[in-house]
């Protein structure tokens, strides 16, 4: 061991917070439960390749998302509902490939844990083994609490997801608010306290009101992660493709778009088209002579 590198002590401590702390391991589930016992919130982001996800890596965000809005967000289909394992593993694959540092979460897809915990379990190896992902993460509560109990005994960190659960898109109706009137509220609060006790190390929040997700996350021991959940949620998740204004059309309430993306893009698009055009490129320093 040289003067520089850490002792394998300090590989194993919680650094002493998410952003700026150790950064030559991975971010775990312990620095995600320090987090929250210090009260220190914390962004995820979706990714889908190795090139974005690098850019992530490197703005010090501590925990990517594979989701399966890729379906709608990268691969062109209308809902997640089509997204197969295959894709899940190959687009993982990249997204390890591509970081040093965040923890990177993989969604199990539709169809792919809901037959029963064995499933769950199976397909959970395939995202770590093949993809190399250090969590995954699926949807329901208190109907998903037996998968999430024997991945987390298998040694699966299982991130869970309630709310709005997008997978089921056509029993919903569309993408409706969760939680509104004081039975949905209860329900999405033994959710909540289902997936804790079943093992998960963290829940995301989607689409409910900021008062109940701010009630879940007092009461709750492991870290809410909100997505159209309010300002008093553990940690915050957007997708990457809302947040740098690269979705086409609208974009849900709840979104903040931090850049302009398509324009950038389309603008670099069209002045190559236009050079290309009108001859000025290649110019002589774009050639072999
Ligand atoms: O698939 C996804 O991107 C998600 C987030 C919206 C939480 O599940």
């Amino acid at each position: 061991m040289n003067a520089s590198s850490p002792s394998p002590a300090q590989n194993q401590a919680s650094p002493a917070t998410l952003y700026g702390g150790v950064t030559n391991r991975r971010v775990t589930v312990r620095d995600l439960a320090a987090a929250k016992q210090r009260g220190e919130k914390w962004s995820m982001l979706t990714a889908y390749d190795a090139l974005t996800a690098g850019v992530f890596d490197e703005a010090g965000i501590p925990v990517l998302l594979v989701g399966d809005s890729a379906g709608n967000c990268h691969l062109g289909y209308e809902t997640t509902v089509p997204v197969t394992m295959d894709q899940m593993v190959m687009l993982s694959a990249a997204v390890v490939r591509g970081t040093k540092r965040a923890m990177v979460v993989a969604d199990l897809p539709f169809g792919s844990y809901q037959e029963s915990p064995a499933q769950a379990m199976h397909n959970a190896a395939r995202l770590m083994k093949e993809a190399g992902v250090g969590a995954v993460k699926l949807e329901g509560g208190e109907r998903s609490a037996r998968s999430i109990e024997l991945l987390t005994e298998a040694g699966v960190p299982v991130m869970a997801h309630i709310g709005l659960t997008p997978q089921s898109v056509y029993a919903l109706g569309g993408y409706p608010v969760q939680g509104r009137g004081d039975e949905a509220a209860h329900q999405l609060l033994r959710d909540a306290k289902a997936v804790q006790q079943a093992g998960a190390f963290s829940v995301v929040l989607e689409a409910v009101p900021a008062e109940l997700a701010k009630q879940v996350t007092e009461q709750l021991a492991i870290p809410t992660v909100g997505i159209g959940g309010g300002p008093d949620t553990d940690a915050q998740v957007l997708v990457w493709t809302d947040m740098a204004g690269m979705t086409a059309g609208r974009v849900p309430k709840f979104v903040k778009q931090y850049a302009n993306l398509r324009a950038v893009l389309g603008d670099a698009a069209r002045a190559y088209a236009e050079d290309v055009r009108a001859g000025t490129f290649p110019a002589a320093e774009h050639s072999f002579h």
